[in-house]
């Protein structure tokens, strides 16, 4: 099935370019059951499988029956994991005690929207944006500030940029919170660290907390570039900051219920206050805490190959889409790419229209921000032959 011009050079590059539509409908996640016939190309779950040293972990639980409570043992091994982690890979220097465990990334948004800003500000969530940012602040009776990203064509920004000056305006009128999310779903902007310290000085100058979202950071595609987390730019505010992040995009294991949050300072204070924070870490699943602590661990060089992977899948994609002439830009981070599909005669989305032109199903713009009802996102954790399938269906309905 692979194209004469693409060789794997792996074994594992070799088994992903194997795996058939009807192999993942069959395995029955989300994203190839949902719709029946047509390409799953949506939710952000990967087709990739995980690292063998979590599977192997998850298999020794099965044999051990360990799916009682998670034990403080457990959480402890999770909090060393993790700080190890961004100490080793991203060079941040987290310590154990800064460390949270969590059941997922966005209960710890909701925590620190409801209880760790001031009681009725206001949210910025710079857009286009992963879709619960959107709708979270108003179910805490919040208001939404949506900030549109701004396109740029040049620099290590290329794409799309934060607009500063949009979020320094919701800042100066009394919001409460920042919501980054970096690396970014679903543009795949790698924040520079130009970015990030503007940021800071905003964060700082307007006394307003940023939520760092870096769930994606262990999933950066352009070998040119690496994660830097928030908190360790030198001129951000620990006490303004909490970063929320989990082994469950890089390693595909979201339904196993574990993410971590990093706050230090006044923000850790905070955080341990509210006990209704502080027992989060009791709702993690202790199973999704032994798959974290394989892949944090000993699941590194298999992230390695599929960073690559889909590197290099994105850039036949690419050139599939651009031909066709849809507006692709290559993320630089996670594994989600944003279609420009202006002028396509959509009436009711242009998900829609891919979904019964192409047989493939992606996500509407719209439900990512005022202002994007043109664009689709797709996810590119695929097999790299239904990837070009996918975008070959694609060019063919928009010809
Ligand atoms: C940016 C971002 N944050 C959070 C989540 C959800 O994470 P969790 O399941 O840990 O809440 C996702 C899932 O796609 C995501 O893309």
């Amino acid at each position: 099935m692979t194209p004469a011009n693409l060789s794997p050079t792996t074994d594992l590059e070799a088994s992903w370019d194997a795996l058939t539509a009807e192999e993942l409908r069959r395995r029955g996640s989300l994203k190839w059951t949902l719709e029946p016939g047509v390409i799953g190309a949506w939710v952000a779950e990967m087709d990739l499988g995980t690292a063998p040293a979590v599977t192997a972990v998850l298999e020794q639980a099965v044999r051990d029956c360990a799916f009682g409570y998670t034990s403080p043992t457990l959480t402890q091994t999770l909090c060393e994991s993790t700080a190890r982690y961004q100490r080793e890979v991203h060079g941040w220097q987290v310590e154990v005690e800064q460390v949270s465990a969590l059941p997922d990334v966005l209960s710890a948004l909701r925590a620190v929207i409801a209880r760790h800003t001031p009681a009725g500000s206001a949210v910025i969530v710079p857009t286009p944006a992963y879709m619960p940012f959107l709708t979270i602040p108003g179910e805490l009776d919040r208001e939404l500030v949506q900030v549109p990203a701004l396109r740029t064509s040049e620099g290590a920004a290329a794409g799309w940029a934060l607009d500063l000056d949009g979020i320094e305006a919701a800042m100066a009128a009394g919001a409460g919170l920042l919501v980054l999310c970096h690396p970014w779903n679903p543009v795949g902007r790698v924040l520079t660290h130009e970015e990030l310290d503007a940021v800071a000085v905003l964060s700082t100058r307007y006394g307003v907390s940023v939520f760092s979202d870096e769930i994606h950071g262990p999933l950066v595609l352009d070998p040119a570039l690496s994660h830097t987390p928030y908190a360790c730019r030198p001129g951000t505010d620990p006490d303004l900051t909490f970063t929320a992040t989990a082994a469950s995009k890089g390693w595909n294991i979201p339904g196993l219920k574990c993410a971590q949050l990093i706050a230090s300072g006044a923000a850790r204070r905070s955080w341990e206050s509210s006990a209704l924070s502080r027992n989060l870490s009791h709702e993690g699943a202790g199973v999704g805490a032994m798959a974290t602590v394989a892949a944090y661990d000993e699941g590194r060089e298999w992230i390695e190959a599929v960073r690559r992977y889909v590197h290099a899948t994105a850039g036949e994609v690419e050139r599939v889409l651009t031909t066709a002439g849809v507006g692709f830009t290559r993320p630089q981070g996670t594994y989600l790419s944003w279609l420009d599909l202006s002028g396509t005669p959509a009436a009711d989305g242009p998900a829609r229209f891919l979904r019964e032109r192409a047989r493939v199903s992606v996500n509407d713009g719209a439900a990512f921000g005022r202002g994007f009802e043109s664009f689709v996102r797709l996810n590119l954790a695929a097999p790299r032959p239904l990837a070009l399938e996918t975008a070959s269906r694609i060019a063919r309905a928009l010809a």
